[in-house]
């Protein structure tokens, strides 16, 4: 497939890339900073764009058969976090001018403002807090995201990420804020970032999560 990877120069983006051209795949990573992709290949085409402008992106996006994002964006106390909603119009915008109608993008366990009361007292009281900002943000691009009827849409939902490439684990998902155990506790709280590269890749392959948002773990 032809997939245009946003963050493509981020933790989590770069497993994208690397597993997303071992499996044949053609890539155009879509940056800010060409010379920080290190990875060269016959199937990767490295472009510099603006990720909020619509129009730097639209040409990027001809031709290609989805688009993956693993943009982050750093917390604010004082002014809120903008990036995921703003990128994400811009991006939407560009799909529909390019053609495009596949989007599988990243977010977070806990976006849902209530959706931590389960967790551990340090995620709870201490993690969350926090990172609100990010998570706000977040959620409001997934709730646009869930306006949008002609794009669909995947929402991979991690819990905290762990530097560490692809493992052969199984994936626990649940269609939520997070994946509860039997008891509604969450399951773990971390996995490998080349893990949720792997994950979005299999979407690729199966439209279960179409319009959805997906929270993951690792068994
Ligand atoms: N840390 C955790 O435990 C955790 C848990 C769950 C979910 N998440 C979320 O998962 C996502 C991926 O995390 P990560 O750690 O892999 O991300 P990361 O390493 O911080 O990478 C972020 C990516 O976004 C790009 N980016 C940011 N601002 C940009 C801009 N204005 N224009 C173009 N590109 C821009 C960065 O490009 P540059 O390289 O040019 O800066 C980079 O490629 C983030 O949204 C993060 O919040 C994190």
């Amino acid at each position: 497939m032809k997939i245009a990877v946003l963050g493509a120069t981020g933790q989590t983006g770069q497993h994208l890339v690397q597993q997303a051209l071992q499996q044949g795949h053609t890539v155009t990573a879509v940056v800010r900073s060409p010379e920080k992709v290190t990875v060269q290949h016959d199937n990767l085409k490295v472009v510099k764009a603006n990720i909020f402008s619509s129009d730097s992106l639209k040409d990027n996006f001809k031709d290609q058969d989805v688009v993956m994002s693993c943009l982050g964006f750093p917390t604010s106390f004082f002014s809120g976090v903008t990036g995921y909603t703003l990128s994400m119009h811009a991006m939407v915008k560009a799909m529909r001018e390019a053609k495009v109608n596949r989007l599988i993008t990243m977010t977070s366990w806990y976006t849902e403002p209530n959706s931590g009361t389960q967790s551990s007292y340090m995620i709870r009281f201490l993690l969350l807090p926090m990172i609100r900002s990010v998570l706000t943000n977040m959620f409001q691009m997934e709730q646009f995201l869930q306006t949008t009827n002609d794009i669909e849409w995947t929402v991979v939902r991690p819990p905290g990420l762990r530097n560490q490439p692809a493992s052969a684990l199984d994936f626990l998902t649940h269609e939520g804020y997070f994946v509860p155990d039997n008891s509604g506790i969450p399951v773990g709280s971390a996995v490998a970032r080349g893990d949720v590269a792997r994950f979005m890749l299999s979407l690729l392959n199966n439209n279960t999560w179409i319009k959805k948002a997906v929270a993951i773990a690792t068994k």
